[in-house]
């Protein structure tokens, strides 16, 4: 177990089409850096991964004026349809250098807020146990069940008190996730996170309570947050 490695897939093959941009949102840029340079300079400068590998889109002509197509600690690879599709090709395209045991950390390009602790404190927690897990968030908000139509009326309120928000990193054993994706996306299951794949395979992943502000960019107000987030970090 101790001498397994870390290695890093930061899926990044998404267009980004709730941003109303003319670019994907990997590629804004927030103080004159691309998202996805913030992204994976500060993984890649927090935790000791073996290797890197990050999906992009058949169609992304914005990844040679990046930051990262200039470090040699990262490779990349032809991502898919879906966020999982984009993972798990990844995950092939590291199989021959990363062996079944390891472990892989899954985390979007989009949220460049992760903070390094966060990034520790999963790695520490996890690094001993079977499965590995995600950083999460316990939901603040009181939750309403919604109906039907642009003002809905409220059908139920939603017990909270066990519900938590998936954030990213997810980290688990590098065959087991493979199997887990290929086995989720064979039967037709949406798996929007690695850990729905790992769980759909039987599977009990940790929750790692983590920081509510590791932000995903997903509508445009998001990022002038997130360079805030940044600025106080
Ligand atoms: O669209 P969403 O916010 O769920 O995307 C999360 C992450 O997954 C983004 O970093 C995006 O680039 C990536 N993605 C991908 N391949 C896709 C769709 C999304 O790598 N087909």
């Amino acid at each position: 177990m101790m001498n397994s490695e870390l290695w890093l897939v930061v899926p990044a093959a998404g267009i980004g089409q709730r941003m109303k941009a003319e670019c994907p949102k990997q590629y804004l840029r927030i103080s004159d850096r691309f998202i996805l340079d913030i992204t994976l300079s500060r993984l890649l400068d927090s935790a000791p991964f073996k290797g890197c590998m990050v999906p992009l889109s058949a169609q992304d002509h914005w990844w040679p004026d990046s930051e990262s197509a200039k470090d040699n600690r990262i490779q990349t690879c032809t991502g898919g349809k879906e966020r999982a599709d984009s993972v798990l090709s990844a995950l092939h395209a590291l199989d021959e250098q990363a062996d079944d045991n390891d472990w892989v950390l899954v985390h979007d390009a989009a949220r460049p807020c992760l903070h390094p602790h966060d990034l520790a404190n999963l790695i520490d927690t996890l690094f001993e146990h079977p499965v590995g897990g995600l950083l999460a968030a316990p939901v603040t908000d009181t939750l309403k069940q919604a109906g039907e139509g642009v003002t809905p009326e409220v059908e139920q309120t939603v017990d909270r008190s066990r519900l938590w928000r998936a954030l990213t990193p997810q980290m688990f054993r590098f065959g087991a996730l493979r199997a887990a994706l290929e086995s989720a996306l064979e039967n037709g299951h949406a798996v929007t996170d690695e850990s729905s794949a790992m769980e759909f395979s039987g599977n009990m992943p940790l929750l790692v309570e983590g920081r509510a502000d590791n932000l995903k960019i997903t509508v445009p107000s998001d990022l002038a947050l997130a360079e805030f987030i940044l600025g106080r970090q």
